[in-house]
């Protein structure tokens, strides 16, 4: 696709809709030293960054909303010769296989319906659109796809061939499990949430350990119907944002005839200030509900530790937040508006203190930026740790697209935070981690920018503490579309 695609939008515009359509399809190439620009550190050398997210949205004649595109799983495999194997190819779910060999879209979505009108989008038919578009994480030695609505899908971490829907050995086949998991490595354990909407809300918390052996499951329910898409944990406790949802009864008649989405049939009940629930890891005793200071829709969590009985959890929190209109989606006809998202506020990212026993929380804005994608050390998850990065916005009136990384300290919050900013009319994603063994405060930060109008991505690589002098490598690759979330495979692929 070229950037004459879009001739009527801005240059920054026709950038964002180039990188959110971009089809490159099945890839496996070298990009060889002489292609990079600067030097992959030797810390890398033998790892991986792993990254997934929707990898054809214009379906058909139609543009899906991003949530309901196909899983497209990307390899950046650093090699020990200095160069960098990409492998990308889209995950073969039974949706995308129905409609890769249709050419069109013949499942409805949560925020995308089927061309055709009434008859054609009455119920979800007999196949949830699992796209397995949302998350990547390494168990064993699988990869596991997430996504919203359904189970995992299962890809061999190798070889990188999807192996169908994880179930676990049947624990949660036919259940909604978060496409966010946890990993508690201290235990060796893989955290997975499932959940279930009603008058009130089902969560299933089961810790794997590395035989996929559920070793703990805790069911608890919660009054009210919630919006969740991530949880935290802490040694003892797990963490749910208290997200409210209304229905939109209209919307919800519109959506059962056709003519709107599941997506759009809810909306966020911002009336009373929000709050958290901790849910006891260890033991059956009852859930405990924190009113935070003022409203809050957490979509996703930094970390959460714990500190002689004190929980303190970060979180990006929105104050107001409207469905359907994720990055900057417009409908199945239009392009894609990155302007939409500035229409609300930009989420803060807080640190969150609750005292042992408390009903009650403070907190505390880590940055004046909006932040999303917040990401920390692998390793350091429930634990106290000193580094959090985040996509951000330059701008502080606005967040995504973002379009700069941030790093702050944590445990010195009189340290500025670091940024860095992309070149104009590029964009960047969620930023990792790829920790040093030997320095816990030091390592190196990788995140793709999309240049749609160059047509090209780039994986860059930052050192963690010196974010302001920009990349120590920029490896160039063809465009890639917009990806959701990844993760750093210490590993080697190869
Ligand atoms: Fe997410």
């Amino acid at each position: 696709m070229s950037q004459n695609t879009f001739p009527n939008l801005s240059p920054r515009d026709r950038s964002w809709n180039l990188a959110m359509a971009a089809r490159p399809g099945t890839l496996d190439q070298v990009i060889p030293r002489s292609h990079i620009e600067g030097t992959i550190p030797s810390l890398l050398h033998g790892s991986r960054m792993l990254s997934n997210g929707p990898g054809w949205t214009q379906i058909g004649d139609s543009i899906a909303h991003p949530f309901d595109g196909h899983g497209y799983l990307r390899s950046f495999e650093f090699l020990p010769d200095g160069s960098m194997r990409l492998r990308a190819d889209f995950i073969q779910t039974l949706v995308y296989q129905n409609e890769a060999k249709a050419g069109r879209l013949l499942h409805r979505g949560f925020a995308t319906n089927i061309p055709g009108g009434f008859w054609k989008n009455l119920g979800f038919g007999s196949v949830p659109r699992n796209v397995a578009n949302t998350t990547i994480t390494r168990w064993g030695d699988k990869l596991l796809a997430g996504w919203e609505g359904g189970a995992p899908y299962a890809l061999d971490a190798e070889s990188l061939e999807t192996k169908g829907e994880e179930w676990f050995g049947g624990a949660i086949e036919g259940q909604a499990t978060l496409a966010h998991f946890k990993h508690d490595t201290v235990n060796q354990r893989l955290i997975l949430c499932s959940h279930k909407a009603g008058r009130e809300t089902r969560f299933t918390f089961r810790e794997l350990d590395s035989n996929e052996a559920v070793v703990s499951q805790r069911e608890v329910h919660i009054p009210g119907m919630l919006f969740t898409h991530d949880f935290a944990m802490t040694p003892t406790q797990y963490v749910l944002g208290g997200n409210p949802l209304r229905i939109k009864p209209l919307e919800l008649t519109k959506m059962a005839l056709g003519m709107s989405t599941l997506l759009r049939s809810v909306e966020t009940d911002m009336r009373k200030p929000g709050c958290l629930h901790l849910v006891p890891r260890h033991s059956g005793e009852p859930v405990r509900t924190v009113t935070l200071p003022d409203r809050a829709f957490v979509v996703h969590f930094g970390n959460a530790f714990e500190n002689d009985g004190t929980v303190v959890v970060d979180a990006c929190v929105f104050t107001s937040f409207e469905f359907g209109e994720e990055f900057g989606y417009a409908g199945p006809k239009a392009p894609f508006d990155p302007g939409l998202p500035d229409a609300r506020g930009p989420q803060q990212l807080v640190r969150i203190t609750v005292p042992p026993g408390a009903t009650e929380a403070r907190w505390e804005t880590l940055a004046p930026h909006g932040i999303d994608f917040p990401r920390f050390h692998p390793k350091h998850e429930g634990l106290d740790t000193p580094l959090l990065l985040g996509a951000t916005r330059k701008d502080t009136r606005f967040s995504d697209p973002f379009d700069s990384i941030i790093a702050i300290d944590l445990k010195d919050q009189e340290r500025p935070h670091q940024l860095w900013t992309t070149p104009e009319n590029v964009f960047v994603g969620e930023p990792l981690l790829a920790p040093d063994p030997e320095r816990e405060n030091e390592g190196y930060v990788l995140a793709i920018l999309s240049d749609g109008l160059k047509q090209q991505s780039t994986l860059v690589i930052l050192e963690a503490n010196q974010l302001e002098k920009g990349p120590v490598a920029s490896i160039p690759m063809p465009l890639l579309p917009v990806a959701f979330h990844g993760e750093w495979d210490a590993a080697s692929a190869t």
